[in-house]
């Protein structure tokens, strides 16, 4: 009887060589002893989450659609698992894992044997070039293959998820700049709020309508951390608590753009609080130095904009609009959120940005702050890495 062997099945050539080299280093020193249980080197089951595995995770990904399409599986298939192990010695490790299919990518494997297989007590070899990979379901018992060589190898575990295979995988790559938005959380809403109405009402807040374009009569200032005191004293009226959020804010949104190294001060902060009939027009932001990132907080919003003078199905009282600077096909140059209490929006300082007037009774109550960001566009903003 000829023996069924087509239960797996192996991809080449996975990686370049240069992003090979790169996951080895990376992976070496995430190796540990991870106690009796198992017997070899190995690294946290996680790896596939690391933003340095990305481009491995999204490879192997494609490969595992190649396999799904090839087998007629209809089930989409998702990385439970994903760990690196070391191994050096000539024993066997006989085992199964509880998952639906497993693979297993040679990272460093200098001898080429591959995983070996136990299928009705017939021991299965494999030949398993490094940067090549194999596929079988997790419920057959395999073990590293005995060799006096050492050798890395990353095993991947997938389960079966309820929604349907996708037809391809995609990566996204954004050349625009980008707009973030996040949610203040409600304890510095309020304080923020409490803090502006209590200057406010001892008259202690500088007035900073000068220094704004918009065509509002209420702006006050909140900080101002500026070296350049000519224009206001250094001053202070948030906690640092309130501080630290903005910080890490702004921290957030320069790492997402991969930016590695940069250095951030809060240049100034401010509120202005519009009434009907006042309006910022477009305008752009700046700080001490030309890089940075500007923002809007949403403290406090009017019940309502008041009835539009036309086109109610297109509505712009009160808006806030922030335009894209990229004009390309295809690219998205406007942005007209609706937005609610605490909604908080980081951009950066060359993004055009304006709001709207609304009609009618309530205050539109909104912080803005600049964040300059020292960091350089070469080394950090390329893209390349
Ligand atoms: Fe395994
Ligand atoms: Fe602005």
């Amino acid at each position: 009887m000829e023996r069924d062997n087509n239960f797996y099945q192996q991809y080449f050539n996975i990686l370049s060589e240069i992003e090979r080299i790169k996951i080895v280093k990376f992976l070496k020193p995430l190796h540990k002893d991870l106690g009796p249980k198992y017997p070899s080197l190995q690294t946290p089951a996680d790896i596939h989450t690391y933003p340095e595995l990305r481009e491995f995770v999204h490879r192997i990904q494609n490969v595992f659609v190649e396999f799904s399409r090839t087998r007629g599986l209809t089930k989409q298939y998702n990385i439970n698992k994903c760990w690196s192990v070391f191994k050096k010695g000539t024993y066997r490790t006989w085992h199964t894992h509880p998952t639906n299919f497993s693979m297993v990518y040679y990272l460093d494997n200098p001898d080429n044997l591959g995983t070996i297989f136990k299928k009705e007590d017939q021991i299965i070899s494999t030949q398993a070039p490094q940067n090549s990979l194999i596929i079988f379901p997790s419920s057959i018992s395999h073990s590293a293959p005995v060799s006096k060589k050492s050798r890395y190898s990353i095993a991947i575990d997938f389960v079966e998820s309820d929604t349907k295979q996708k037809e391809f995988e995609f990566s996204f790559v954004f050349m625009g700049q980008a707009i973030m938005r996040y949610d203040t959380p409600p304890d510095i809403l309020k304080e923020i709020n409490q803090t502006y109405e209590k200057l406010i009402s001892k008259k202690k807040i500088p007035s900073w309508e000068s220094h704004l374009i918009g065509k509002v009569k209420k702006e006050h200032s909140l900080y101002w951390g500026s070296s350049n005191e000519t224009k206001h004293k250094k001053h202070n009226f948030l906690s640092q608590k309130v501080l630290d959020f903005f910080k890490s804010r702004v921290s957030h949104f320069v790492e997402w753009n991969k930016i590695k190294e940069y250095k951030c001060m809060i240049n100034s902060v401010w509120v202005n609080e519009m009434k009907e009939g006042e309006y910022n027009p477009v305008h752009i932001h700046s700080g001490d130095i030309p890089s940075g990132l500007s923002s809007v907080l949403i403290l406090k919003l009017p019940k309502s904009y008041g009835k539009e003078y036309a086109r109610s199905d297109r509505p712009t009282n009160g808006q806030l609009q922030l335009l894209g600077n990229s004009s390309g096909q295809f690219c998205k140059t406007e942005y007209n959120p609706t937005v609610r209490e605490g909604d908080f929006f980081l951009f950066p300082y060359d993004m055009r940005h304006g709001v709207y007037p609304f009609r009618g009774k309530g205050k539109r109550r909104t912080l803005g702050a600049n964040f300059d960001v020292d960091y350089d566009p070469y080394e950090g903003g390329s893209g390349i890495k």
